[in-house]
């Protein structure tokens, strides 16, 4: 359509754009109204721009400016309508779609382990008990049966702290002696003074060790310590703790066996192996083909812990267990590398 300049043919065009937008219902109507006048080919408004070229000087001079004025005025009109439009829609969404859920955190894999772990020596009736991270060497060491001059010491390298105490409150306490626990059989002596016998509990915690880390170390790693004393403990008693733990675990029947170890608090010492759960004993990567994994130390505590307590001599017997939760993290959910735990990799943490 070639469009007669005049200012009634420009007034007329106004009014059928501002019509043809009052009827546009989405977006795709004002895009036909906006190709059919400012289209760049054949486009109303756009000719008669192309047109003006052909006027006399005069009439340049007044159908110019109207014509721009009249294309920034609908390219105006356009846009709102196209803004109105979205606005409109958006309120016009379907509300019985399901909502996006927001990303919300869950529980770390340690930690389920550790909470599962706890359930399982709840219902056998042991007591879970916290302590302090940072300890004296008595309860450490000393109350172990590690004296300062015992060569066992070197077996845990320790982060020694100088003088952790600043607080006022605490200026009462002991300036030197003071160390990150090594091992959550800090609690032994503790909880053997606190609570006295019998005793039947576990200490989940999280423990430091003075090394660099690499694929199988850690300097702060988590740890539980379970241990029972009564009058008539025996070694049978452990084995079988042991292994109800692990059968509850892994929710298979697991064997365990003792081989000879050695750890000052506890005299005989072992170190337990538990049947590989992934091959159930035949041998595959996980338990490097023995069929067995290593689950960390045990024994029967050593006569000088209880004396350490203040036991008296020959009366009480009772067995004591420790192990690394992460590993028994990794045979639970089948991570091949203690450091993934670790690690803040979503795309492992948020399959648990
Ligand atoms: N505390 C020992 C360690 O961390 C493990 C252990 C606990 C050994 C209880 C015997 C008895 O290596």
């Amino acid at each position: 359509m070639k469009l007669k300049l005049n200012n009634e043919s420009l007034a007329q065009l106004q009014k059928e754009i501002d019509d043809a937008l009052v009827g546009a219902r989405t977006t795709e109507d004002v895009d036909a109204v906006r190709v059919q006048y400012l289209g760049r080919k054949n486009g109303v408004l756009t000719e008669a721009l192309k047109s003006l070229k052909d006027l006399g000087l005069e009439e340049k001079k007044v159908f110019g400016p109207l014509l721009n004025d009249l294309k920034n005025r609908i390219e105006e009109q356009l846009t709102r309508a196209e803004h109105a439009l979205d606005v409109d829609q958006s309120a016009a969404r379907d509300l019985t779609l399901p909502g996006i859920v927001p990303e919300t955190g869950h529980l770390h894999p340690m930690t389920l382990v550790q909470h599962e772990l706890m359930d399982i020596f709840r219902s056998m009736g042991f007591m879970i008990v916290e302590g302090p991270e940072l300890d004296q060497e008595f309860y450490n060491f000393e109350s172990l049966n590690i004296p300062k001059t015992h060569p066992a010491r070197d077996i845990q390298d320790t982060f020694f702290i100088k003088t952790p105490i600043t607080r006022k409150e605490k200026r009462d306490l002991p300036k030197t002696g003071w160390v990150m626990r090594t091992h959550t059989s800090n609690m032994q002596v503790r909880i053997m003074e606190e609570y006295g016998a019998p005793l039947r509990c576990v200490v989940p915690a999280r423990v430091f060790r003075n090394e660099s880390t690499d694929a199988s170390h850690e300097h702060t790693f988590y740890q539980f310590e379970c241990f029972v004393v009564d009058e008539k403990i025996n070694i049978g008693n452990l084995l079988w703790t042991i292994q109800e733990i692990f059968r509850q675990l892994y929710k298979k029947d697991v064997k365990v066996r003792l081989r000879p170890g050695y750890f000052p608090f506890t005299e005989p010492s072992f170190e337990p192996d538990m049947s590989c759960v992934f091959c159930d004993g035949v041998g595959c990567r996980v338990c490097k083909y023995t069929g067995w994994v290593e689950m960390g130390g045990s024994g029967m505590i050593h006569p000088n812990v209880f004396k350490a307590a203040g036991f008296p001599e020959g009366k009480y017997t009772g067995f004591a267990f420790g192990m690394g939760m992460s590993r028994l993290a990794m045979l639970k959910y089948g991570l091949p590398d203690v450091r993934l735990f670790m690690d803040s990799d979503l795309r492992i943490l948020k399959q648990f």
